[in-house]
């Protein structure tokens, strides 16, 4: 890294910085950042001489009812975490993100519709509408997306693919707890007995796994079966589910790269979490 860490809230500024930036890597992100952040952000130095960052909480991507006003804005911590990690932090507040209504919108395609997007309307519409205005505006060569959010990914990677734009982009694993649990800046909002119960969400998918890897193939069963489990443990389930890794619909007979994801809530606390399985 040449310079101290810069933080930019402008548009403007961040253009004029960028301009002479060979090859620019980006990690976009919401702020409230754990060390799975810090992990896309280690990969986007991999990729790039400049490391740009951005920190923002899109209106767009919030339903009515969900947690916009809530969502921790810890800017100064971010910052200390990236020092020594980011070239530029992004952090602009939404006036300069949306100095108009934003009336035009990268619609996604109907499996966006599904799994999380069947609970979070417009949920993905919002993620990729505010994505192709922060990749317009940091014009990187490379951006790094989570794993964890699996729905989120896929539908980035076929916005990219299906508008032509020229950015590779690179999914990172999920960071976990030493009890599986994935890094979420919403997991602070468990209770002390709900952080312990919350482990088993991966406990049951990694059960899910092994039993398709062992060849069972009556994939509704071990859908039924699991959102049972989570039901009788107290959880309120939204999905389990398995499904195609790029398409992210039901897989083909035959289909070898698979995908189960599950998304519940524990209290008020909404998870989601997934994992691979190559046959
Ligand atoms: P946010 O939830 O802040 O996540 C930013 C990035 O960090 C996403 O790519 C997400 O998948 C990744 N991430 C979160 N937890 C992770 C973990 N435990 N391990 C690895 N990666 C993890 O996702 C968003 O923000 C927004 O929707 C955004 C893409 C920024 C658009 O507003």
């Amino acid at each position: 890294m040449k310079n101290e860490m810069q933080i930019i809230h402008s548009v403007f500024e961040l253009r004029q910085r960028l301009a002479t930036e060979p090859t620019v890597a980006f990690v976009p992100t919401m702020g409230n950042l754990h060390e799975g952040h810090l992990d896309l952000v280690r990969i986007a130095r991999e990729h790039g001489r400049c490391v740009v960052v951005s920190i923002f909480v899109n209106p767009l991507q919030f339903g009515p009812n969900e947690d916009f006003h809530k969502y921790p804005r810890t800017l100064q911590a971010d910052c200390e975490k990236l020092q020594g990690l980011a070239d530029v932090v992004f952090a602009p507040a939404v006036p300069e993100m949306y100095p108009e209504q934003q009336t035009m919108f990268v619609e996604p395609p109907p499996v966006a519709t599904e799994l999380c997007g069947a609970f979070r309307p417009g949920h993905f519409r919002g993620v990729a509408t505010v994505v192709m205005k922060l990749f317009n505006i940091v014009q990187p060569q490379v951006a790094v997306f989570g794993k964890k959010d699996y729905q989120q990914l896929a539908i980035i990677r076929q916005m990219v693919a299906q508008f032509n734009l020229p950015i590779t982009i690179i999914g990172a694993e999920t960071k976990r707890s030493a009890d599986g649990l994935a890094l979420s800046s919403r997991n602070q909002y468990l209770a002390e007995n709900e952080r312990t119960e919350a482990a088993f969400m991966n406990q049951m998918l990694k059960g899910i796994a092994q039993a398709i890897k062992q060849g069972e193939r009556d994939f509704a069963r071990l859908e039924q079966d699991a959102m049972q489990t989570l039901e009788s443990r107290g959880w309120q389930v939204d999905y389990v589910a398995i499904r195609g890794q790029q398409s992210l619909l039901r897989p083909e007979p035959g289909e070898k790269a698979l995908v189960v994801l599950a998304a519940a809530k524990l209290g008020m606390t909404r998870l989601i979490d997934n994992i691979e399985v190559f046959l």
